[in-house]
């Protein structure tokens, strides 16, 4: 199957052109699965709560409407990043197929000045059977905690799927061992640019990548520039937790020693 990382650099609250600029570099690329930033469509740097309740969707809003018809005509999954307006205001992820809304995901592990921001996710790591393979989602500074990749493993996860605005540097490194200690395919989608308002300043590191079950960077970005790849990979790989005859990644766990 084919999966595509997509980089953007969008404007902050400029929805309507930041979904059109991102479909049309998707545009470019014919791939099974697109995997898209976290926040793409309405930048990451929300001054107050008030700015986030007034850009925040509900999952079936404009933002979906856009990404799902587009999904359709290209017969396509598509794996985005938007502000969910629910009982509560989350920093969500949406999977999303050529006919419906799939899976949703609430980022667990906020960052920074998200922690007055939005509410911390609730539905925990779910992973959802595609097609083409078992996929789960996590976003951006969930990458920290082991526990986001390892969850997602124990429930059989193939690829997951991380949108992100990364501004610390640590992250696509450290993603190679996510995947080894996991044997899992990752896509961590990023975006590049800066956003300097309202007395805060992030500046993201774009390198978005695509990494294989057994550590190797089929992909990675630049850290400047708007851009797609699309890697062909076999996500059945994923499926062997065997890295020789004694040890089972999965089945080694001495988990009554932890
Ligand atoms: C981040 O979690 N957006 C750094």
């Amino acid at each position: 199957m084919q999966i595509a990382v997509v980089q953007t650099n969008p404007i902050f609250g400029d929805v309507v052109n930041n979904i059109k600029r991102a479909l049309s570099i998707m545009q470019s690329v014919k791939a099974d699965i697109y995997i898209l930033p976290e926040l793409f469509a309405t930048g990451y740097n929300f001054i107050d709560e008030e700015e986030l309740k007034i850009l925040a969707e509900p999952i079936d809003g404009y933002t979906y409407k856009e990404i799902q018809k587009w999904a359709k005509e290209n017969s396509t999954y598509i794996v985005y990043g938007f502000p969910e307006k629910a009982d509560k205001i989350f920093n969500s992820s949406a999977l999303i197929g050529p006919n419906n809304l799939i899976g949703l995901y609430r980022k667990v592990h906020l960052y920074d000045r998200e922690n007055i921001l939005f509410s911390p996710g609730n539905l925990g790591f779910p992973v959802f059977d595609l097609p083409f393979g078992k996929v789960g989602m996590m976003i951006c500074f969930d990458w920290i905690y082991p526990e986001s990749a390892r969850s997602l493993a124990l429930k059989g996860v193939q690829l997951i799927a991380h949108p992100a605005n990364l501004v610390l540097p640590y992250c696509p490194d450290a993603m190679v061992t996510r995947c080894l200690e996991n044997r899992v395919f990752s896509a961590t989608a990023n975006r590049v640019g800066a956003e300097n308002r309202g007395g805060f300043n992030f500046e993201f590191i774009g390198n978005s990548e695509i990494v294989a079950h057994n550590g190797k960077i089929l992909t990675r970005l630049s850290a400047i520039e708007e851009s797609i790849s699309v890697v062909e990979i076999d996500l059945s790989l994923a499926s062997n937790k065997k890295i020789n005859q004694w040890n089972d990644l999965v089945l080694g766990r001495r988990i009554d020693q932890y």
